[in-house]
Order: structure tokens, then sequence, then C-alpha cells
């Protein structure tokens, strides 16, 4: 191992959300934060270096997106996920998420329909309503924690008010990664209905089995395809706001940019883009090793709650955990407060996830594994 992840980081009084947010988001000050997505891991030093040595040129004026920041992004695309894009059809932004409400505003109209498939990052059905359109929810279908999509669900819905089609792939918070086949017959139906495929794919590289991004499946499919990501979550520089999509579509890119532009978000912080550089080109050993170590911690925490009526979603992709407590005789607040009032841990709220994330919360395993322990160890017992 190169790297290792057993380090315990002090993240307190570090202006970040986790630990300094909890009175803001929680109302406690002691509850210990497995919640927001970034991890308590410190950044690889190929990353951190990087950022140093720029900041050691006193000077912050604008950046610029270089060539040899997009023949990164397009390398990394091909050695880790095997699709070989083109760097014009990049667009470089501020964040996954105004990505997403830049395209939102791109590939639909006020009051058009969006579909989205809860339980799902919240940002994804909100980000809808800020923009005026209606969201038109297709639940995931669950047997015994496994989700799948539930495409004649999906068919009923779609009017010819249905722009947009959402994808969170792998999924967040389920932790699917959805297999070739399962994505084929879902852009079928989009192609038919010529509907437009917004794909998250910011998790796509912490994966435990083989993912396929939506767009390298065909050109059909890549041409109705818009995908969003970023090294934010792999790295753990969430806070670095730098994030990119990508289409082969010249219709749709041109659509986007003019959105991005209107909106002046297509400007990213000079160290944002200096870290995503970094990141896919020195980054894949630590993403290996990086795999290695939250696989593990995901089999302590099944093996830590094992003897508790708590189920655990299998999870295929990502260090955030899905788990249901509906099998307790407590309502979802009494769950709630007994996690964060006598456990004293404080857990994404899967309620905020979708009206099918009753009696849910969401698990942040990013962290060291003698403190996963501790903490899983206190629920375990609370439970
Ligand atoms: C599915 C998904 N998309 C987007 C984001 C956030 O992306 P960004 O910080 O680049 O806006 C997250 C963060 O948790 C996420 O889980």
């Amino acid at each position: 191992m190169v790297y290792s992840f057993d380090k315990e980081v002090n993240r307190n009084h570090t202006q970040c959300a986790k630990y300094d947010g909890l009175e803001k988001y929680f109302g406690v000050n002691d509850a210990f934060p497995m919640w927001v997505a970034d991890m308590d891991f410190e950044t690889p030093a190929f990353i951190n270096d990087a950022i140093i040595k720029r900041a050691h040129h006193a000077v912050y004026g604008y950046g610029i997106v270089t060539e040899s920041l997009q023949q990164s992004v397009v390398n990394w695309m091909q050695t880790q996920h095997g699709w070989k894009i083109q760097k014009k059809w990049l667009t470089f932004l501020n964040g996954v998420v105004p990505a997403y409400s830049a395209a939102l505003e791109a590939f639909s109209e006020v009051n058009d329909e969006i579909i989205v498939q809860t339980p799902v990052y919240f940002p994804l059905f909100q980000s809808i309503k800020h923009n005026k359109r209606k969201v038109v929810y297709n639940p995931l279908k669950e047997q015994n924690g496994y989700y799948t999509m539930d495409l004649e669900d999906l068919k009923s819905k779609i009017t010819p008010k249905t722009k947009i089609f959402t994808l969170c792939s792998p999924h967040n918070p389920v932790g699917r990664i959805w297999s070739k086949e399962e994505l084929e017959a879902l852009a079928k139906i989009c192609l038919e209905h010529n509907i437009t495929i917004i794909s998250d794919e910011i998790h796509a590289d912490i994966t435990f089995k083989p993912f396929t991004p939506l767009a390298s499946i065909s050109k059909e499919i890549a041409n109705i395809t818009v995908t969003l990501n970023a090294a934010g979550k792999t790295f753990n520089i969430a806070g670095l706001n730098a994030a990119y999509a990508i289409t082969c579509n010249e219709a749709l890119k041109t659509k986007l940019d003019e959105v991005v532009k209107a909106r002046e978000i297509g400007s990213i912080n000079v160290f944002g883009t200096i870290a995503m550089e970094a990141a896919y080109t020195y980054g894949q050993e630590w993403v290996k090793e990086l795999k290695e170590y939250l696989l593990q911690n995901i089999l302590v925490t099944k093996e830590l709650l094992k003897n508790t009526n708590i189920k655990l979603s299998q999870p295929e992709a990502t260090y955030l955990l899905w788990l249901d407590f509906s099998c307790y005789d407590l309502t979802h607040l009494q769950i709630k407060e007994r996690l964060l009032k006598e456990a004293k841990i404080a857990l994404n709220d899967g309620l905020t996830f979708g009206k099918n994330g009753s009696k849910h919360f969401r698990l942040n395993v990013a962290l060291p594994v003698t403190r996963l322990k501790k903490y899983l160890n206190i629920i375990a017992k609370t439970f």
C-alpha cells in the first residue's frame, strides 16, 4: 500500500460542513458526523503538493481551462472506464449540481416534466423545482435491500411534456451500479420518446464491480446523453468546486454552453482545475487502494450490524450505505431521535432522498476503520 487511510484527521474548525455544520444542520454539536458525502481521509500528496506549489505563486488572478486539463479528463475516461471521449465534448464548470441545474434549463422549458428515480441525491429533484420544472417521480423498486428500476412505471409516466430523464449512475444513496442491460432498456425508452438523459456519474470511480458509462454504450445513446462528472468524490476535493459535462451531441453542447455562459458558471477556481488535473494524471493507484479500504469498511459495517435488525442495501459503489430501520417498531422520527440523541451519530435522513426513504438513513463509511468500528458498535448497541 502506498497510501494510508488509517490516519486520524481532526476536521473540526476547518470550515467544513460535515463537522462544523452539525449545529446548523442537526441542531446539536455533540454528535459524530457520518453524513455528508466527503471523506475523512487526507487528499493525496500529489494533489495537495500541486495546490501548495501553485499557492506559492501568490497571484490568484482568473484561471483558464488548459489543454492539459482537458487531456487529463480524456485519458481518465479511457483508462478508468474504457470510454473514448474527445476534448471538444467537454464543458468545464463549477460543480455537478450547477451543471445539472444548467442542463435542466438548457434542455427543457418552464413547466416541462423531468423524471427522477427516488430515493435519490436530493439536489437532483430540488433543482427541478428551483428551475420551475415539474418533478415526476419514478421510484426504484426494492427487494431484500436490492434496488432496481421500474421501467413499466416509467413508461406510464411519460407525457408529451417529459423532456429529461435524470439518471444517477452509480446511484446515490442505494449504491447500485446499473448493468449495461438495465441502461440499454432505460435508454431505449428515452430514445423512443425523444427524452434527453442527464447522467450524473460523479460516483463512477468508486465502484466494486464493472461500471458502464451510459454514453459509452452506443452512438445512438451517446447522442441523447449529457454526462456530468467531477474528481470531487474520488479524491476528496469536493470543496474545490470543479466539474465537467460531456456530450458528443453538438446541439446539446451548444445549448448547455449558452446557459453556462448566461449563468456565469463556467469559470472554475484555479485550485479546482489544478487539483482535478493532478488527480486525473497521478490518481490511478490512489483509486485502487481507496476502493480496497472502503470495501473493507463496508464488510466491517455488515459484520458489526449483522446482529441488529438494521438492513443494509447491497453496496456496489460509493462509500455511502443505505440503512433500512423499518424492522423496528418505531416511527421515522423516533429512529432519527434515537440515532442523534442516544447514539449521538449524525446520519443523512432518508426522507430527504424522497418519500420512499422513510425509516432509512444514509451512513458514510469513508473514515479510519478504528473509528468506524467504534461508532458502529454504538449504533448496534442502541438498536
Ligand atoms: C450523485 C451526486 N451528484 C452530485 C453531487 C455533488 O456534486 P458537486 O459538489 O460537484 O456539485 C453529489 C454529492 O454528494 C452526489 O452524490
